[in-house]
């Protein structure tokens, strides 16, 4: 019987009743727990064990799967990998090391008896302060899109199922559950849904979380426009639909939307849906849309099958795998006079309070309870490397005295940020650049739902932490000894102020509990760095146009409860105008010729490498574009090529360039070559023409350029429109208020 022929026979045994409970899920209690099977899972559904349906468990999220790491009465331990954030994979630039991340992610979900894992997460990266950005890979929806796809891939290999989320436009916490996200049309397909119609074309993935807010006035989770003519009409998504945790005001809009499933599901839900379906607002056969898909997804779950869970995955072997992820989306960003690899180091004095302590991710439910995270100093000592004891014991007595300070937490979402930075006087900082060989200082950021960052102490450095840079570089270099900064970060934070007061720094965000080891890993060179940018580093953060709207303007003073988190309101009503329209990220940088401290695609490496005999050529697809890659130093290095597009100007918007493709060789040894092909749709070549509602390629020349970074370019080529192509349908207008795109060039 197919999938649908089951879900029909049992649609026509069930009750009305029985039907809504199968369309919420079972709720969610204050603790956070939302299923009875798998504590700490997020949510699930009902069973209805008379038919044979059983309980589908649902758990974040993007870093690994957070669960409780212990239960009562039960000595076992429940501990979940803490793989490197999304930010820090997209920075492999590569998609295969992305589809093994999701493999072990998807084998620990499958092992611990869930069935359907709350990520990956492909928001994107709009301004330094969003909260989430360390959840979401890029300010690119190409980048963005492939590694969701492939950790879709990876994860769903095991047999499990993946959700795609937040859809659609959630790059804003701040009253993210009250907010309106007033995005244009040309924007909206080009930015914010570009990734999400990559990963649903190239991974299917079982289901796509709707977001929080509102998209020009109307609710993501009830627009009909997004989540029935654009994702399954349009895209061909044929999985299912759930809201977030308490999204939307009116179950049964979601419902006729095309919102499947609600989460975590509430009796108001219930009551809401039953009402509609009474009053004719709702129909049965909408509720049975939705329902054969959601079984559908059920007959596919491990629990349908009976899958025998071990509660043991391989944590070693996924260590491993953690570990290998970390050190590939390292990004070496600065490396003056070959500081790196240290040579001849023993003795090192490691400051800054992260050094001590990693920050292996962020805070809410993108959080994993990992059984370990490996610091920087215990992997330096592990490594035979020698730390300053007085400074680390100076370093841990104050993490004592400072952490006993910090507030207890109130809830689960409450964000309680790091320690301060401790001063470091300059006559301490001479005494240790007398002794020691090098000196270390780690830069330390955390952030996570519910709330965005701060201007300043948090993108900006303290002045703690501007003086600690000041003195010990002054210190150490004095003493003709080199300084290396590594920055245990999620999102960008300020750097053009004394980047170049320091010999090197090492970018390895938040890599997950093994990013100690990941860390020295590179700074021994045991892994020559190949780890790119996939978000631009800005000199100021006034120069982002979003600087002027981030997190929205608060349209009414009213502060709205939250009746589930009561510690966390919902916010104020608030409004954010996408003003920058088409130019976030690297489109803005390099369209209005600003300086930017490090560039989109940036990223050294300890080798360095030949890229020869390039050539364009037309396929049946499209183009190719050819180039061969050779190392031409002592080491074994990774390079990565990229593709920038630049279109012609004509009528439409269009950023100078945008990255339209990307490939990463192997571990190339000095002298190998390798020949990496880069393909190109005639599609790629389109802007959207919102006025059409069709994505339209103007005639002109387009350059084709590859680059080492968006800034690096050492290669071009003209493909050549004679005329005007048509390359879509006329789409789905979205909900729209007025233009709001200020920024044109
Ligand atoms: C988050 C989602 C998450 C869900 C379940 C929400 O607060 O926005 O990303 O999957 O909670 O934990």
């Amino acid at each position: 019987m197919s999938s649908e022929e089951r879900a029909a026979d049992l649609l026509a045994r069930l009750t009305t009743e029985q039907k809504i409970k199968l369309v919420n899920g079972t709720g969610m209690s204050m603790s956070g727990n939302g299923s009875q099977k798998v504590a700490g899972a997020a949510g699930s559904t009902y069973s209805l064990a008379e038919f044979g349906i059983p309980e589908v468990v649902l758990s974040d999220g993007p870093a690994g799967v957070r669960i409780k790491p212990t239960r009562e009465n039960d000595d076992n331990t429940y501990y979940a990998t803490a793989f490197p954030i999304a930010t820090a994979i997209a920075s492999s630039w590569n998609t295969e090391l992305a589809e093994q991340v999701g493999e072990a992610m998807g084998n620990e979900v499958k092992e611990y008896g869930i069935d359907v894992f709350l990520a990956p997460a492909l928001n994107i990266q709009l301004n330094p302060r969003g909260g989430r950005n360390f959840e979401y890979y890029s300010e690119d929806p190409l980048i963005g899109g492939l590694m969701a796809a492939s950790v879709v891939n990876g994860v769903e290999s095991q047999g499990v199922g993946a959700t795609i989320k937040h859809f659609v436009a959630n790059q804003v916490e701040t009253s993210r559950m009250v907010l309106n996200a007033e995005v244009g049309e040309q924007a909206m397909r080009e930015i914010y849904l570009k990734g999400f119609e990559i990963a649903v074309k190239q991974s299917q993935p079982w289901a796509v979380m709707s977001s929080y807010n509102k998209l020009n006035g109307t609710y993501t989770s009830q627009s009909k426009a997004l989540l029935t003519d654009i994702l399954r009409d349009e895209w061909g998504f044929e999985g299912i639909v759930m809201t977030d945790w308490f999204a939307g005001d009116d179950s049964a809009a979601q419902m006729a939307a095309g919102n499947d499933l609600i989460m975590p599901g509430t009796p108001a839900n219930q009551s809401q849906i039953a009402a509609a379906l009474e009053n004719g607002t709702l129909t049965e056969a909408e509720l049975d849309r939705n329902l054969t898909r959601i079984l559908a997804m059920i007959f596919k779950s491990p629990a349908m099958q009976g899958y025998d869970y071990s509660d043991q995955p391989d944590l070693s072997a996924h260590a491993q795998v953690a570990r290998q992820a970390a050190a590939e989306g390292v990004v070496l960003l600065k490396n003056n006079a070959s500081a790196l690899p240290l040579k001849g180091v023993k003795r090192i004095a490691t400051f800054g309070n992260t050094s001590y302590d990693f920050i292996a991710g962020g805070t809410g439910s993108g959080d994993v309870n990992e059984a370990y995270t490996v610091s920087l100093v215990q992997a330096l000592g592990e490594n035979g490397f020698e730390i300053n004891q007085q400074l680390q014991q100076t370093y841990e007595a104050y993490a004592v005295e400072e952490k006993a300070k910090q507030p207890e937490k109130k809830s689960f979402f409450q964000f309680i940020p790091p320690i301060a930075e401790m001063a470091v006087s300059a006559e301490y900082a001479r005494e240790l650049a007398a002794e020691e060989d090098i000196a270390l200082i780690t830069l330390g950021r955390n952030s996570g739902e519910f709330q965005d960052r701060h201007i300043e102490g948090d993108f900006n450095l303290t002045g703690t932490e501007q003086a600690l840079i000041e003195t010990v570089s002054t210190a150490f270099h004095a003493a003709g000894k080199k300084v290396v900064v590594i920055l245990n970060i999620g999102n960008t934070i300020e750097t053009a102020s004394w980047k170049d007061k320091v010999d090197a720094i090492v970018l390895p965000w938040q890599g997950g509990q093994e990013a100690g080891n990941a860390v020295v890993d590179v700074l021994t060179g045991s892994v020559n760095p190949s780890g790119h940018l996939a978000v631009t580093f800005p000199v100021s953060y006034a120069q982002i146009p979003s600087a002027e709207t981030f997190p929205g303007k608060v349209v009414d003073p009213e502060v709205i409860p939250n009746p589930y988190l009561n510690a966390l309101p919902n916010g104020q009503k608030s409004v954010i105008e996408y003003i920058e329209g088409i130019y976030v990220g690297y489109r803005f940088f390099d369209s209005f010729s600003q300086d930017v401290s490090f560039p989109f695609g940036f990223g050294l490496s300890y080798a360095s490498f030949d890229r020869t005999d390039a050539t364009l050529t037309t396929t049946e697809e499209g183009y190719q574009v050819s180039v061969t890659v050779t190392n031409t130093s002592k080491v074994a290095g990774k390079d990565v090529v990229q593709l920038y597009v630049s279109a012609p100007q004509g009528k439409l918007q269009k950023a100078a360039q945008t990255l339209q493709g990307f490939a990463k060789t192997k571990l190339l040894a000095p002298g190998e070559s390798q020949t990496l092909n880069l393909s190109l749709t005639a599609e790629q070549l389109a802007s959207f023409d919102e006025r059409r509602h069709q994505w339209i390629a103007e005639a002109g020349d387009y350059q084709i350029t590859l680059a080492k970074s968006s800034r690096e370019p050492f290669w071009s080529d003209v493909i050549k429109l004679t005329s005007e192509q048509t390359l879509s349908a006329q789409l789905t207008p979205l909900p729209t208020s007025q233009p709001v795109n200020a920024l044109q060039r």
